[in-house]
């Protein structure tokens, strides 16, 4: 064999070997992250908007999704949860339909070491090591922002009394609560305004339409404000104060939270008069906070979203602007 021959078989040799190395490597790094989801259930166009998100984030950072659909029960969240660590995957997300009752099922992951990240709505447990970080929205807050539109307005009728109801969010969810409490927080320091009635709507057009319905039957015209815990449930009590005869959006001045397209369309048709802005869009931020989770890198201990208010006069220049 020449010199050169040689020298070139060596070439070929080196290369196959280093091609042989680099594949194993790089297929060990590519490992896709296992990532066990579960969400509330779809009973809300925001909801819609945070499942897409977070499927979308992940497939466009090589996550492996296991995602499990909830249906606004905390058993089937339970349900998925033991799954999940029957599984044995890297990380668990998910977004509590309510606030109570998780120790035991969080200890269980715990127990397996697999770290749990919470998403949009957070959970009542004493030991708070038994999640890593809460990413999501500031409910308290959102209320008060919601409080404080109505603080506002009811400032054109100094001497008016405003009777208000509340179509509230799922019962024992996080967001029910506090955006109950910051809206009473803030309504509270004017005494003519007054909530006569308030129900859950559980978070959906459909029962958001019927309670609005009941709360018409009982107290008709004296309503003047409806202050509704998210876009949907306004929505739904919209077409129940139309087939009453009345104006949403002046006959009753309506007040809801999310901002999501739909409530963008009521406004510019006149229907609404204010959203509180919750952002759904979670899925890249979730992804990014769950690989340094994994890796081991620390994290806060919580991430809250960046928000707005938009008031049915900016509706119109802002409808083009909104992602979900
Ligand atoms: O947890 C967020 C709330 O849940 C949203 O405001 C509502 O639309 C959803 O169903």
């Amino acid at each position: 064999m020449t010199l050169t021959r040689r020298t070139l078989l060596a070439s070929a040799m080196l290369l196959a070997f280093s091609a042989t190395t680099f594949a194993t490597s790089s297929a060990f790094a590519a490992k896709p992250l296992v990532m066990g989801f579960s969400q509330v259930g779809a009973e809300s166009e925001w909801r819609t908007a945070n499942t897409v998100s977070i499927k979308d984030a992940a497939k466009k950072d090589g996550v492996t999704l296991k995602f499990a659909d909830a249906q606004q029960k905390q058993e089937n969240q339970v349900k998925a949860l033991r799954s999940f660590i029957a599984q044995k995957v890297d990380v668990i997300a998910f977004s509590p339909v309510v606030e109570s009752g998780w120790d035991t099922v969080l200890r269980e992951a715990k127990a397996a070491k697999i770290p749990v990240i919470l998403t949009d709505r957070a959970v009542n447990v004493a030991d708070k090591s038994l999640y890593v970080t809460f990413i999501g929205s500031d409910f308290v807050e959102e209320g008060r922002r919601a409080g404080q539109w109505l603080l506002e307005h009811a400032k054109k009728t100094p001497d008016a009394t405003l009777n208000i109801v509340e179509l509230q969010g799922t019962v024992g969810s996080a967001p029910a609560i506090d955006r109950k409490e910051g809206f009473q927080e803030v309504i509270g320091k004017n005494p003519k305004l007054k909530i006569i009635r308030s129900q859950t709507g559980d978070f959906t057009r459909a029962k958001g339409k019927e309670v609005m319905e009941a709360f018409l039957k009982a107290e008709g015209k004296k309503i003047n404000v409806l202050y509704a815990h998210n876009d949907d449930m306004a929505i739904g009590a919209i077409q129940a104060i139309e087939e009453a005869g009345m104006k949403p959006g002046k006959d009753i001045i309506i007040i809801s939270i999310d901002g999501v397209k739909g409530a963008f369309e009521a406004m510019i048709a006149g229907k609404l008069n204010v959203t509180v802005e919750c952002s759904p869009l979670l899925g890249p931020q979730l992804m990014s906070i769950a690989r340094d989770v994994v890796a081991g890198k620390p994290v806060p201990a919580r991430i809250t979203t960046v928000e707005g208010v938009f008031p049915a006069e900016v509706a119109a220049k802002e409808f083009p602007n909104r992602k979900y």
